[in-house]
């Protein structure tokens, strides 16, 4: 019986949401489990990461190890190119896992912005750098303008024969423009399967070839997320942490609750919040509905959003998470006198210190009106780090049909797109670029206020 360090504490859910209110959904719970399994409820289609290990099945595996120790052997650098789930779920591992003497990985195409991708460039002068190009779509303006400006960068360095070794393509098997420009400049490509979104990609090649570039184990990561869906299996609100997770955020929405604070202590899991927030935002933000996730690194936070979520208003919950073991040593030194009022933590761990922090914390705002629950992994490794996403990603989906919407898709998205295109001419657009120049126009920048 496959077993993983991941508890849910629940304790400082009450009065809002105590445990019979979260038990209570059991049965909504079995028919939502029923509905992924099956493939019944909405966007059925997208379900291709539910079993990680035949999203990745070891011939996969394999193939994606030995393309990263190719890319090593001849790069100092890695750049991804990718937005959103092609991203997201590569940095959340990379920044939690990967250790100092790593080959670095740079992120490029997660935005416009001229300054970043120049900065890049300069920091990567004189380096022989590698491309990990990843669109499911093929089609996504962020990463393809960066692709164009990093292609054409890595040609002029190193020569095109080289350079077709130097870049990886990760996209759709047969649509968009991607595959076929790699198919015709000889790069090597992996597939985004038509069944897996890209919030819920990490565990195919578009997450595994930039972690295992990292020098991370991408086998016990998979094994840890296989261990996980294997531990979801069981319906049971009481012994199954991801869905008791689900119906406890759904029972305090429902409470008028508008917000989840991802709070924790670890800076190294900033990403983990980073990917958790697209998860959730994109997967249940739709139909007018949901809990709207946001994050906070403590800490840190605490000196600045702590006093909001302390003492401000009162629509938030918090989900805690803590890395229970694995932590290094370090301790408190003993130094002569006592200037400095620490000697009663002298000799003492700083993991202590933090975990007392998080104890109180998470009563202070419990105490302050913020029901909260805490997510406690065993340790921050591979195989813990692939059973947590998995757990976000199971219950996610859970959560969504709980909340009636269809965790799948993402409609919104497409609105400023098309603003976008019309704005920016692209053909096929021409009907629109009028009307939405006018109507921009007519709003933005009318009502400027000035210094004068
Ligand atoms: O989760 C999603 O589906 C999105 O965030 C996409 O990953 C993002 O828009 C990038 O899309 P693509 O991989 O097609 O470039």
């Amino acid at each position: 019986m496959a077993k993983i360090g991941l508890k849910l504490d629940i304790g400082y859910l009450k009065p809002e949401a105590p445990p019979e209110e979260i038990l209570a959904w059991q049965s909504s719970v079995a028919d939502a489990d029923r509905m992924l399994n099956k493939g019944t409820g909405p966007g059925a289609e997208f379900r291709g990461w539910l079993h990680p290990g035949e999203l990745a099945p070891p011939a996969l595996l394999s193939d994606i190890s030995k393309t990263a120790r190719s890319l090593q052997d001849n790069s100092d650098a890695l750049v991804v190119i990718g937005i959103g789930g092609s991203y997201l779920g590569a940095r959340a591992v990379i920044e939690a896992l990967a250790t100092d003497d790593a080959r670095p990985v740079f992120f490029a195409g997660i935005n416009i912005s001229a300054d970043y991708h120049q900065r890049m460039m300069k920091k990567l002068e004189g380096k022989r750098v590698a491309l990990n190009v990843i669109s499911k779509s093929g089609t996504t303006t962020e990463p393809a303008v960066a692709f164009r400006l990093f292609q054409q960068w890595v040609i002029q360095k190193s020569g095109k024969d080289a350079a077709s070794k130097l870049i990886v393509a990760t996209t759709d098997a047969k649509k968009g423009a991607l595959v076929k420009l790699a198919q015709d400049s000889g790069y090597k490509t992996f597939v985004v399967p038509d069944d897996v979104g890209g919030r819920y990609s990490v565990l195919s090649p578009v997450g595994l070839l930039p972690i295992a570039y990292a020098g991370i184990n991408i086998e016990e990561l998979v094994n840890g997320a296989s261990d996980c869906s294997i531990l979801c299996d069981n319906t049971d609100i009481n012994t199954n942490p991801a869905y008791a997770y689900a119906a406890a955020r759904n029972t305090l929405y429902g409470k008028g609750f508008n917000v989840e604070v991802f709070s924790h202590f670890e800076p190294r899991l900033h990403y983990v919040a980073e990917w958790w927030k697209q998860l959730y935002g994109e997967s249940e933000g739709k139909d007018h509905k949901a809990l709207f996730p946001a994050s906070v690194e403590f800490t840190a936070d605490l000196h600045s959003m702590g006093q909001y979520i302390q003492e401000g208003r009162r629509f938030l919950i918090e989900t805690l998470v803590t890395i229970e073991s694995g932590e290094p040593g370090l301790a408190i030194p003993v130094v002569p006198g006592s200037e400095d009022g620490l000697n009663y933590l002298e000799g003492r761990p700083l993991t202590e210190v933090n975990h007392e922090a998080y104890r109180a914390t998470s009563l202070a705002h419990w105490e302050g009106g913020v029901p909260n629950m805490t997510i406690k992994l065993e340790r921050l490794d591979a195989r813990h780090l692939g059973a947590l996403l998995y757990f976000y990603e199971r219950a996610c989906a859970i959560s969504g049909y709980l909340g009636r919407v269809n965790p799948f898709d993402q409609p919104g998205v497409e609105a400023y797109k098309n603003h976008m295109f019309a704005l920016l001419g692209k053909p096929g657009f021409e009907d629109k670029t009028k009307e939405i120049r006018h109507k921009v126009e007519q709003v933005a920048g009318q009502q400027e206020i000035s210094f004068g």
